[in-house]
């Protein structure tokens, strides 16, 4: 396995795609750099001024990414009868459970969990996607 690079920009905290971060499955790819786009996003957005608004627009996005993209990853575990199956589910209804956390929160008004959403976004991204869903896939 190729060893992951995290391009990430250090003035922005963007992140940069890298084709090391590359599950194989380009659909799945794909959902990943939309993935990446949103987070970017949240970071630009968390940098700025920001309504209440801006920021469940991007967490509707990341709820419509995680039931795409983890069901669309389930199913080509459960073609291949991964041993990995039943860890993903579990990882993927943890995202789904705190995505649905956050949204209630900042549907209350309460704003301070956008940083703690972006902590756990970043972690999603080093840990989830370029390590248990490249052990998992590649
Ligand atoms: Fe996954």
């Amino acid at each position: 396995m190729a060893e992951e690079t995290v391009s990430q920009d250090q003035s922005t905290n963007k992140l940069v795609w890298t084709d090391s971060w590359s599950v194989g499955i380009p659909i799945l790819d794909k959902q990943n750099k939309e993935l990446m786009v949103t987070i970017n996003h949240l970071h630009q957005v968390y940098a700025d001024k920001y309504e209440k608004e801006d920021i469940l627009t991007i967490i509707h996005q990341l709820y419509s990414y995680c039931t795409t993209h983890t069901s669309a990853e389930e199913n080509i575990l459960r073609g291949r009868k991964s041993e990995f199956l039943e860890f993903q589910e579990i990882h993927h209804a943890i995202f789904l459970d705190y995505i649905i956390e956050v949204e209630q929160k900042v549907s209350q008004g309460n704003l301070e969990v956008v940083s703690e959403l972006l902590d756990f976004l970043n972690t999603w991204w080093n840990e989830h996607i370029l390590k248990i869903d490249r052990d998992s896939l590649l």
